[in-house]
């Protein structure tokens, strides 16, 4: 049975996740979605609002389990005997950086990291971008499921672009 992890903030899930997590699904036997607990790093959602939306959001898919995890991400692999680490890359921008932890990552504990591109129409977005337009009432409706704008509008209730 082969058993990767998607890691992420998930600050909060967008669709681009989501196109990643299914796309796991469909080529892994379990996919277990893991969101970082940075106790330096506060976010908009806590903790538990991000694990609920994306229990409700990946719902669909049976082969799906959703966790937390503190400390390094390699530990946590071998804690769940987790084959390997899956991550969207959206363009050339975000492959230093995770070429660096991928490499760091196999050097750690021999763990490696698949890449899967991110679907175009997705290249450009990211939890941070959808925090900062949202906050000044730009409409992100379109780029998140719906649990996600239900749970923002109530985060943000004053924004218009998420009425
Ligand atoms: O959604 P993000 O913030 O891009 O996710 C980054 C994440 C959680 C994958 C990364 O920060 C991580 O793995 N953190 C856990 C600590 C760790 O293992 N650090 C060493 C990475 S080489």
């Amino acid at each position: 049975m082969s058993h990767v992890v998607c890691p992420g903030s998930f600050d909060p899930p967008t669709l681009g996740h989501l196109d990643i997590i299914g796309r796991a699904c469909r080529l892994f036997d379990q996919v277990t979605v893991a969101v970082l607990v940075n106790p330096d790093k506060s976010g908009l959602f806590s903790i538990a609002e991000r694990l609920e939306l994306l229990r409700e959001t990946t719902s669909t898919w049976s082969n799906v389990t959703v966790d937390s995890f503190t400390g390094l991400l390699v530990d946590y692999c071998g804690r769940r005997n987790i084959d390997a680490i899956v991550k969207g890359l959206r363009a050339v921008s975000d492959f230093d950086y995770e070429l660096q932890m991928a490499q760091m990552n196999s050097g750690l504990a021999g763990v490696d990291t698949l890449f899967i591109p991110t679907s175009p129409e997705y290249s450009f977005l990211s939890s941070s971008l959808v925090k900062q337009v949202a906050t000044f009432g730009g409409d992100v409706s379109h780029l998140l499921p719906p649990e996600v704008v239900a749970a923002l509008s109530r985060k943000l209730p004053s924004h218009i672009g998420l009425r």
